[in-house]
């Protein structure tokens, strides 16, 4: 059966490419790739192919190239940053595909908040603070549900992550602040993770956006609230206490 590979090639770092998806591009014949969030050695990965870029196109353009070369059994990769589950828009191709008969694999990568998370230095739970990680995005022209706005998510205190939304900080502060957290609720920034001008910006809810402004930062971040980035206080794990039993190990003090 033909097929077509949606591939993630990570947040940026040429070297954040697994093993799987840098052997499907330099084997492609084509590469349909995201725009300016794919750095160019790992375009350059792909020696004999032809390279599309997916920024210029409509839907309906990226599907013809990816039907029409899969049902000619040549080896085409989408080519998405980071992970191509994570606002990626595959499912409407991956349903195209399936109904004119050819199969889509993913192969999946890693996404900018991960690389955000490693660039803070940070863990995104920590007990006596949070287990819990909502990743979501501020409303503009795509709709949010309204169950999902900012100051409902805000209600749980959880790590609150935002991609496609620093544009809209301000906003997101007000909402974080009238869902409950409080002023000085830790904020990150991060632009451009794992990339040579990666950029972290640190501050709280009160201060973040004059700070974000200075920098100029538009686009291409992601956005992190949450008392993980400068906890007061947290616990330390279970599952590597001296107490504690499990599966792999018995307690080591009584
Ligand atoms: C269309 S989404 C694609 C996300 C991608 N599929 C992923 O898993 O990271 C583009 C948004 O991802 C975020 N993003 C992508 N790469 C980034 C990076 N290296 N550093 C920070 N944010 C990034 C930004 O919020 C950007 O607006």
């Amino acid at each position: 059966m033909s097929r077509v590979y949606f591939v993630g090639c990570g947040p940026g770092d040429p070297e954040l490419i697994t093993i799987k998806a840098k052997k499907l591009i330099q084997k492609a014949d084509v590469v349909v790739y995201s725009g300016s969030l794919i750095p160019p050695p790992i375009l350059k990965l792909c020696k004999k192919g032809e390279l599309y870029d997916a920024a210029g196109l409509v839907r309906e353009e990226i599907f013809d190239l990816l039907y029409k070369n899969a049902k000619s059994d040549k080896l085409v990769v989408r080519l998405h940053d980071g992970d191509p589950s994570i606002y990626g828009a595959i499912k409407e191709q991956i349903d195209n595909l399936e109904k004119n008969g050819i199969e889509s694999i993913i192969v999946p990568g890693i996404t900018a908040f991960l690389a955000s998370a490693a660039a803070l230095g940070t863990q995104l739970t920590l007990p006596g603070v949070t287990q819990t990680i909502i990743v979501t995005r501020a409303e503009s022209r795509t709709k949010v549900p309204k169950r999902e706005k900012i100051s409902e998510l805000a209600k749980h205190k959880a790590t609150l992550i935002f991609y496609l939304s620093v544009h809209l900080l301000s906003n997101i502060v007000k909402e974080a602040i009238a869902g409950g957290y409080t002023k000085s609720t830790p904020v990150a920034v991060v632009y451009r993770a794992s990339w040579d001008d990666q950029k972290i910006i640190k501050g709280t809810l009160d201060d973040i956006v004059k700070k974000v402004r200075a920098e100029k930062i538009t686009r291409t971040a992601i956005v992190i609230i949450s008392d993980v980035i400068d906890p007061k206080t947290y616990e330390y794990s279970k599952l590597y206490d001296k107490k504690f039993s499990h599966g792999y190990r018995k307690a080591k003090v009584k």
